[in-house]
């Protein structure tokens, strides 16, 4: 498997409770669209732990600007994560909308530049052992949804 492959598919399942959650988000239905951040924010939290913790270590030094913008973002939608979790229903659905945006702009942010980068410069063998080394690390960290 590739890293692009794997990441991607991760991303994917986040994304698919990015989408849940924008339409019940514009259906203006508080109640759904808080529990679908819960779990788009129990699939991403741990996502970015590996990605911080296994991957962006494990990157060649010239990484390092692209590595700290992609840590910047993660920082941006934590920050957003913790005020939801404090939000009445009245702020719910503008921060909801700000949770998305930023979130879904991080993936396709990452994939496109830091990811598919990664892919070229990695060499086979370590990229199989890094997939491997994520792998290990998401069963070990497996956040609350799996
Ligand atoms: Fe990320
Ligand atoms: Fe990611």
């Amino acid at each position: 498997m590739k890293l692009a492959e794997y990441i991607g598919g991760e991303h994917r399942r986040i994304e698919e409770t990015l989408d849940a959650l924008i339409e019940a988000l514009h259906g203006g239905d508080a109640t759904t669209a808080l529990e679908l951040f819960r779990t788009a924010w129990r699939r991403a939290e741990p996502h970015f732990q590996a990605e911080e913790q296994v991957l962006f270590p494990a990157l060649p030094a010239g990484f390092g600007k692209l590595v700290a913008k992609m840590e910047e973002q993660h920082a941006q939608v934590r920050e957003v994560a913790a005020e939801l979790e404090g939000a009445g229903a009245v702020d719910f659905i503008a921060l909801g909308r700000r949770f998305h945006a930023l979130l879904q702009h991080h993936l396709i942010e990452e994939e496109r530049d830091l990811i598919a980068l990664a892919g070229r410069f990695l060499e086979r063998p370590s990229e199989r052992e890094l997939i491997e080394a994520l792998e290990r690390y998401s069963k070990v960290n497996p956040g609350q949804s799996r």
